[in-house]
């Protein structure tokens, strides 16, 4: 494998945080070189300024959502975690639908869940299976779940909704597995009465929040972690300012907000933690 030069090391740092404000450093080096080595072989690069500046001359953007693809951590896998979808099951859920259902209206009321890096589709499809579950009559509710992550690669494999076994068997109940998705060859589809309620587009968390709408709930979870804390600052902020008065925010069980944002209270339900805006 090619070595990185520091000095090809630092322009690669700069520019893969200008793209997606994934912050690098250099002890990344390593890092950098296993995940960019299949791409500097398919575009025949001979250095790693070479492919920089390949990426930078192609105005189609495509080299340039390759090196995000290849740089981005996807893991990812159904009910991740657990506690964020009992949460959602037993508290969150409950309350917004109450309190939505308390307000009488002639249309359907609207339920929008967003999925911020939503990676392959795991998160959003398993959001969709827990309110499956709990809004037995969703004609009462106009439930929209959208995925945005700044991968092509990650947001196709969502869009097609078609997984491996291996994937599956990662956190995906049996008895979910059989109700939701279904046996195609040696993949497993979601079914579409929960492909239905799901959109995915490529949406990039340092770009403006603006078209998207308002949320009811937001998962940014295991995304943050990968940006300085000037842009977590930023990034909390809007993500605050999208989400409905008292809507919820779940972020990944080893982050937290303290430093980042006090416009979240912090709830406790049953010794899990999510946070509501104040
Ligand atoms: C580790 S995965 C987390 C997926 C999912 N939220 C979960 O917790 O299972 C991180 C995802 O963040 C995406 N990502 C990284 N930087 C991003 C950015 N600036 N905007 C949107 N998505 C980004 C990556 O492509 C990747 O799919």
């Amino acid at each position: 494998m090619q070595k990185i030069t520091p000095d090809e090391l630092k322009t690669f740092i700069r520019y893969i945080y200008d793209i997606s404000g994934i912050h690098l450093d250099q002890s990344k080096a390593y890092l950098v070189e296993t995940r960019l080595k299949s791409l500097m072989a398919k575009t025949e690069s001979v250095s790693y300024n070479d492919l920089y500046h390949k990426a930078k001359s192609d105005h189609t953007l495509s080299l340039e959502g390759k090196i995000i693809d290849a740089i981005c951590t996807q893991e990812t896998l159904f009910f991740r975690d657990n506690s964020p979808f009992t949460l959602l099951k037993n508290r969150i859920l409950p309350e917004l639908i109450a309190q939505k259902a308390s307000k009488p209206t002639y249309f359907p009321t609207s339920l929008r869940i967003w999925s911020a890096a939503c990676s392959t589709g795991q998160e959003l499809y398993s959001i969709a299976i827990v309110l499956k579950e709990i809004l037995l009559n969703q004609s009462k509710f106009n439930i929209q779940l959208l995925g945005t992550d700044i991968s092509d690669s990650a947001i196709s494999g969502a869009v097609s909704g078609e997984y491996s076994q291996v994937i599956v068997e990662r956190g995906l109940p049996k008895d979910k597995r059989d109700k939701y998705l279904s046996k195609s060859g040696l993949k497993w589809k979601i079914r579409d009465d929960i492909k239905s309620i799901c959109t995915f587009r490529k949406h990039n968390l340092m770009d403006s929040f603006s078209g998207l709408g308002r949320f009811d709930i937001v998962f940014c979870r295991n995304v943050a972690i990968y940006f300085k804390l000037k842009d977590k600052v930023m990034l909390f902020n809007k993500l605050a300012d999208i989400l409905e008065p008292g809507g919820y925010l779940i972020i990944g069980s080893s982050e937290a907000l303290s430093g980042i944002s006090s416009r979240f209270e912090p709830v406790i339900h049953s010794n899990m933690i999510c946070y509501r805006l104040k």
